[in-house]
C-alpha cells in the first residue's frame, strides 16, 4: 500500500464532513493536519466544525485555523446549503473545541511540507486562501509539495455564478496563485462531482448502517439533499468526498491533462476556471489534471464500504 502524508484543507461544510469521515478510513492517507479556512461558513465555525467531525470520527488529528477572508474582496458563505452552523444544524454533544493553536494554517502547511521532504500532498476542498498565503510566505514551498488535489472549479459550468464554482469564486486570486504555483494541480471540479452523487435512497441506506458516524452522515445531509432534490438533481453531490477518493483511488475516475487559468477580472466571469480541454488555442503549459468522469456505481460502493467500517 502506498501511504503518503496529507494535509486536508477544508471549510466544513457538510460534504467536507463526509470527506473527513472517509479520509479516516483510507489507510493510504497519513493525515498530518486539518487546516480550516473561511468558506461555507466563517473561519471560527469551520475550525470548530473540524473538531466536531473529528470527535464524531473518533479521530485525533491536529487542527489549525486559517484565513478568515479571501485575499481580495468580500467573503461569501454557503449557509443556505450547509446551515448557519455549517453542519446542517446537527449538534455534536461532547465535542470539545480547544482554542486555535498559535501556529496559523499556512505555517503548519509549510512545517509539515518541510518534514515530509517533498512527499506532502495537499487535499484542498474549500477556498484556496490558506494555500495561497502559504505559497506567498514561503518561496521554497512549491518544491516541497508533491501535488495538490482540489475540489473546485469546472471546465464547463458554475454553481455559485453561471461561470464559477463556489471554492474558486470565494477567492479567485488565491486559486490563480495555486494553479500558477508550479505544483501539479488535480482539479476535481463540478464536471465530475455533479456525477458523484448519492440518491436519497443511498443516503438512507448508509444512515441505516446504525453507527454514530452513519447517523451523523445521514443527519447532516438532509438539508442539502432537500435543496438538491428541489433543483431537480438526482441526488446530493459528494463534491469533497470525490476529491478525497480521487487522491487515493484514481481508477474510479477519468481525467485529462490541461492548461487551467482562473479569471480574476471578468465582470460576469470572475472565478471561472478557464481550461483548454476543448479549445483550439492551448495554454502554454499543462499545469493541471482536470477530472471529468467517474464510475458512479463504483464510487457509491466505495463510499458505502468505507462508512460501513465504522
Ligand atoms: O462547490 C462545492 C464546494 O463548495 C464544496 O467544497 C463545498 O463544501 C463548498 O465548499
Ligand atoms: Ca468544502
Amino acid at each position: 500500500m502506498n501511504r503518503f502524508p496529507v494535509i486536508i484543507d477544508c471549510d466544513p461544510g457538510v460534504d467536507d464532513a463526509v470527506a473527513i469521515l472517509l479520509a479516516k478510513q483510507l489507510p493510504e492517507l497519513d493525515v498530518r493536519a486539518i487546516t480550516a479556512v473561511a468558506g461555507n461558513v466563517e473561519a471560527e465555525k469551520t475550525y470548530a466544525n473540524a473538531h466536531k467531525i473529528l470527535h464524531v470520527a473518533n479521530w485525533d488529528v491536529p487542527v489549525f485555523m486559517g484565513a478568515a477572508k479571501p485575499l481580495i474582496g468580500a467573503q461569501i458563505t454557503a449557509t443556505g446549503i450547509h446551515g448557519v452552523d455549517g453542519l446542517g444544524g446537527v449538534d455534536v454533544p461532547g465535542a470539545v473545541i480547544p482554542p486555535a493553536p498559535q501556529e496559523a494554517a499556512w505555517d503548519a502547511i509549510y512545517r509539515e511540507a518541510v518534514a515530509a521532504k517533498g512527499e506532502l500532498v495537499l487535499i484542498a476542498v474549500g477556498p484556496l486562501t490558506n494555500l495561497a498565503i502559504a505559497f506567498g510566505k514561503y518561496r521554497a514551498l512549491p518544491e516541497l509539495i508533491k501535488r495538490i488535489v482540489i475540489m473546485g472549479g469546472a471546465a464547463t459550468l458554475g454553481n455559485t455564478t453561471p461561470a464559477a464554482e463556489f471554492n474558486i469564486y470565494a477567492d479567485p486570486e488565491a486559486a490563480e496563485m495555486v494553479f500558477q504555483s508550479g505544483v501539479p494541480v488535480h482539479m476535481v471540479g463540478l464536471d465530475v462531482t455533479l456525477k458523484s452523487y448519492l440518491t436519497a435512497a443511498e443516503v438512507d441506506e448508509i444512515g441505516a448502517f446504525g453507527s454514530e458516524q452513519a447517523k451523523f452522515f445521514h443527519s447532516i445531509l438532509q438539508n442539502v439533499l432537500a435543496f438538491s432534490t428541489k433543483l431537480g438533481l438526482p441526488g446530493v453531490s459528494m463534491h469533497d468526498p470525490a476529491a478525497v477518493l480521487y487522491a487515493v483511488e484514481e481508477s474510479l475516475f477519468t481525467a485529462e491533462e490541461a492548461g487551467v487559468r482562473v479569471e480574476c477580472k471578468g465582470r460576469i466571469t470572475r472565478g471561472k476556471t478557464v481550461t483548454d480541454l476543448y479549445s483550439d488555442a492551448q495554454f502554454p503549459e499543462k499545469n493541471a489534471v482536470v477530472v471529468t468522469g467517474v464510475d458512479r456505481t463504483a464510487f457509491v460502493a466505495r463510499v458505502k464500504e468505507l462508512l460501513k467500517e465504522y
